[in-house]
């Protein structure tokens, strides 16, 4: 064969993200002949597990249908897994013959990192030590947040990488780039003529971009507690899509040149304050039903009388030319009213009001989930029709490919971190109380106060229905 055979190597092979997420993903990719046909794939863990097992964990999330059970079977004879400790040299060099076996050594290897971040520093330090591709072949690095806690110790972990790897060489996921509709803010702003002429202070009075969960943490208690909902969701997701809102158009297409922009619009942002964000924390709703009966503390791994913040928003402020004044506010929630991820872009009142402000403000919204769809204010469009790649999916490909636009650079994470560690340090030493909000509810009302305070209006839920031909 001409072209070099891949290893795609899963660690954490065991766990929760790998079967979820991760071979559900690769299964399709190669479903889908996306990936190269002569990819194997291998499983590394500690758990004492055959083949046999791993499938049977993953089976119910990988969506096989009648037609594709050949196809199927031909997948899981391209897996095999390898037992073994993560700080046992000796594991990794038998990992290492393994993939050597499977893939030659000329092979390509994909090591995706699914494993608790307590554990980045040793597996990077002995994939680098043993299993590198060392003749032709590349190696590449897929990452799972939390990248760190706050500026300290993520730029420990950016040097500990930096120290193994090239930047090319490391692709960290953030989900989120990966989905459909963040992916096509690029094309939305930058590939018509529509937007871009009042993509500014001069029209647009405010932005919100908003996250929404109508479940609470559902025993993740503990890694939750640990992180709060501005490590959790803010600082990475909802920061990168602000980052593809507010930048100025890149010179290219090409990774860096959106990286560099992006790295920019933070770079042009204040460090948060406490009296920047409304912090809020779910509490049990003694009328709602099943999971809604409980609060936040009522999860038995959440720290008793925890202060951590399931839910907040927070005003940001981009000084640019571009965007000077115009306050960018990122919300997000666990447990309330909707599951609903959008950017709302408000464009100013009109002068010389023909309907004396009977008219609602208008809006541009980009529906991320759960559907997509981008409409202003009656206007409604959606995307249909082909099955569309999952977040997951996508973003491995780009692995495959080497396409490093949509994961976020090493400068690219400091400057995120910088913007959010000194509030959070403030909220770690401080604990200021959260706002009870009840389970199910829209979250507190002082949030919605600040949106109001910040010039933006918001007009309830108009939800947007689907139209009648899908
Ligand atoms: C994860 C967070 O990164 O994103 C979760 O850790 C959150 O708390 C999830 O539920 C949301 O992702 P999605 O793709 O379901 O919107």
């Amino acid at each position: 064969e001409a072209s070099a055979p891949h290893v795609f190597v899963i660690m954490g092979a065991s766990g929760d993200l790998a079967k979820k997420k991760i071979y559900p993903s690769v299964w399709w990719l190669y479903r889908d002949r996306l990936i190269p046909e002569n990819t194997m794939f291998v499983g590394f863990a500690r758990s004492d597990l055959t083949m046999k097992e791993i499938r049977d964990k993953c089976q119910p999330y990988m969506e096989v249908k009648e037609a594709e059970q050949e196809r199927y079977e031909q997948f899981w004879e391209l897996n095999c897994y390898v037992r073994g400790s993560n700080d046992t040299q000796r594991d990794f060099e038998l990992l290492n013959q393994k993939i050597t076996e499977v893939g030659t050594d000329r092979a390509n290897r994909i090591f995706h990192l699914a494993i608790p971040p307590s554990l980045f520093v040793i597996v990077t330090s002995n994939i680098k030590k043993f299993c590198m591709a060392t003749k032709s072949g590349w190696t590449r690095i897929i990452i799972e947040k939390p990248f760190g806690r706050d500026s300290e110790s993520s730029s420990k972990l950016s040097n500990h990488l930096g120290s193994l790897f090239k930047e090319e060489e490391l692709y960290r996921i953030d989900h989120y780039l990966g989905k459909e509709m963040v992916q096509n803010i690029i094309p939305l702003r930058f590939g018509n003529q529509i937007f871009e002429p009042t993509w500014n202070r001069d029209n647009i009075a405010s932005v919100f971009i908003s996250f929404k969960e109508p479940f609470g943490t559902h025993g993740r208690g503990g890694y939750f507690d640990e992180f709060g909902i501005i490590r959790d969701v803010m600082q990475n997701h909802l920061l990168q899509i602000l980052c593809l809102v507010a930048m100025e158009k890149p010179c290219s297409t090409a990774a860096d040149d959106i990286r560099d922009e992006k790295v920019k619009v933070l770079k042009s942002m204040d460090e948060l304050m406490l009296d920047d964000v409304v912090l809020g924390q779910y509490v049990g709703d003694p009328e709602g039903e099943g999971d809604a009966k409980d609060g936040y503390l009522d999860d038995p791994t959440v720290s008793q009388g925890s202060a951590t913040p399931t839910y907040a928003l927070a005003v940001t402020k981009i000084n640019n030319e571009r965007w000077d004044g115009v306050p960018f506010i990122l919300g997000c929630g666990k447990a309330v009213d909707e599951r609903t991820v959008e950017v709302r872009i408000q464009h100013r009142d009109v002068d010389g009001d023909l309907f004396h402000g009977q008219t609602k403000r208008n809006e541009l919204v980009i529906r991320i989930q759960p559907d997509r769809a981008i409409y202003y204010e009656t206007y409604g469009t959606s995307y249909k029709g082909a099955k569309l790649p999952l977040a997951y999916e996508r973003l491995i490909l780009d692995v495959f490919c080497g396409s490093q636009m949509h994961f976020v650079r090493s400068d690219e994470l400091a400057e995120a971190w910088r913007v959010f560690t000194p509030l959070l340090h403030k909220i770690q030493n401080e604990k200021p109380k959260p706002i009870p909000y009840k389970y199910g509810s829209r979250g507190p009302e002082e949030a919605y106060k600040k949106l109001a305070e910040n010039d933006f209006k918001y007009s309830g839920s108009d939800k947007w229905s689907k139209p009648s031909h899908e």
